[in-house]
């Protein structure tokens, strides 16, 4: 598909530089598009453009007011103009449809709560850390931790592809331990491509509150069993063929990592195979990764980390043949594939 860049709406429409511009700009962007989300607005459009009116009643909002976010959208890419009537463009069909490759609508849910905790950012750098852990605000409020997992989830719909193109699993596997595995998605992804493989997904119960429901759906209720807990007071056994750290180790500490790959591989089988996800830090750090970083001091505390460090503690906990894969696009982050 072609990819059409959208409107740089940071650039001065006049000859004059106004500093607020970068500030002002993005903020009504991510309002409107977070709130299109919220809205429905997107998916009424999915089926096929739009009048004001019947947009208007489809979402159940005010003419005035979905005029106006419409008109907006259209400025910024995310929606066009078809004479009178109002239509996704492709990417936001794609993007955040039902109709779509992926709908990414939970990370629009979700980023209105975070839009929130943004606001405590200036807190978190005076102080070095998160004015309270993502994790606890979950338990106080179990909205959090759906909506977060649902997020995930999506992710998960479109790396999904990427994990099965290159994970090698051998016939002989049979025992799958995926770690902070949440939505569940990856797990009974592998558990329908290999019918040998059963599962148990280790995660905080915040994480876990949706996904006996989708296992169950998927039938595999049999073959994939929930582990509610830390890591940290793992349990895993020693028998395990496959191992998934997938976009876990960013919420951990690097004495965290080393002890969770020391205790992985402990659990694995020899010829056991641990596949990492995770968006490496480079130095210097790109703009993505250093704003990961930031909502990460806000979040949980933690950072990214480098590949040297992944494979200290690989090395250290007595893996070998460490091979690491950058997806592509760049922005789906990297696979580390190590055996014991
Ligand atoms: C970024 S999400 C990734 C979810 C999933 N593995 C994926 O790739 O889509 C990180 C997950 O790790 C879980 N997690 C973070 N710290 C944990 C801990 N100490 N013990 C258990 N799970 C943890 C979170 O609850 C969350 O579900």
């Amino acid at each position: 598909m072609t990819h059409l860049p959208k409107p740089d709406i940071c650039q001065p429409t006049g000859s004059a530089e106004l500093a607020m511009l970068d500030v002002y700009m993005p903020m009504m962007k991510s309002s409107a598009i977070i709130s299109a989300g919220r809205l429905g607005l997107f998916e009424a459009l999915a089926g096929g453009p739009l009048s004001t009116e019947d947009l208007a009643e489809k979402i159940a909002s005010s003419q005035r007011g979905t005029a106006t976010l419409a008109d907006f959208l259209v400025t910024v890419g995310y929606l066009q103009k078809q004479g009178d009537l109002f239509a996704n463009t492709a990417s936001t069909q794609r993007w955040f449809t039902r109709a779509g490759q992926v709908d990414y609508t939970p990370g629009l849910l979700w980023t209105h709560e975070a839009w929130s905790m943004m606001g405590g950012l200036a807190e978190s750098v005076r102080s070095g850390g998160p004015q309270k852990l993502l994790w606890d605000a979950m338990v106080d409020q179990p909205h959090l931790g759906q909506l977060f997992s649902s997020y995930m989830g999506a992710f998960a719909a479109d790396l999904g592809p990427d994990l099965l193109q290159h994970v090698p699993v051998l016939p002989s596997y049979q025992r799958l331990l995926d770690l902070g595995g949440s939505h569940g998605l990856h797990s009974i992804r592998f558990c329908q491509r290999y019918a040998q493989l059963s599962a148990v997904i280790v995660d905080m119960p915040s994480a876990l509150s949706e996904t006996g429901d989708e296992i169950e759906r998927e039938q595999l209720s049999d073959r994939i069993r929930l582990s509610p807990g830390t890591l940290q007071e793992h349990d895993w056994g020693c028998d395990n063929d496959l191992v998934f750290y997938l976009s876990v180790a960013h919420n951990h500490t690097a004495e965290e990592n080393r002890l969770a790959i020391q205790q992985i591989g402990e659990s694995l089988k020899p010829g056991g195979l641990l596949v990492i996800h995770e968006y490496i830090a480079e130095t210097p750090l790109d703009a993505l990764n250093a704003a990961f970083r930031l909502t990460l001091l806000i979040e949980t505390g933690t950072q990214t980390h480098s590949y040297a460090d992944y494979c200290n503690w690989l090395n250290a906990a007595g893996f070998d043949s460490i091979e690491r894969i950058d997806l592509n696009p760049h922005e789906k982050g990297s696979l580390i594939l190590a055996r014991r």
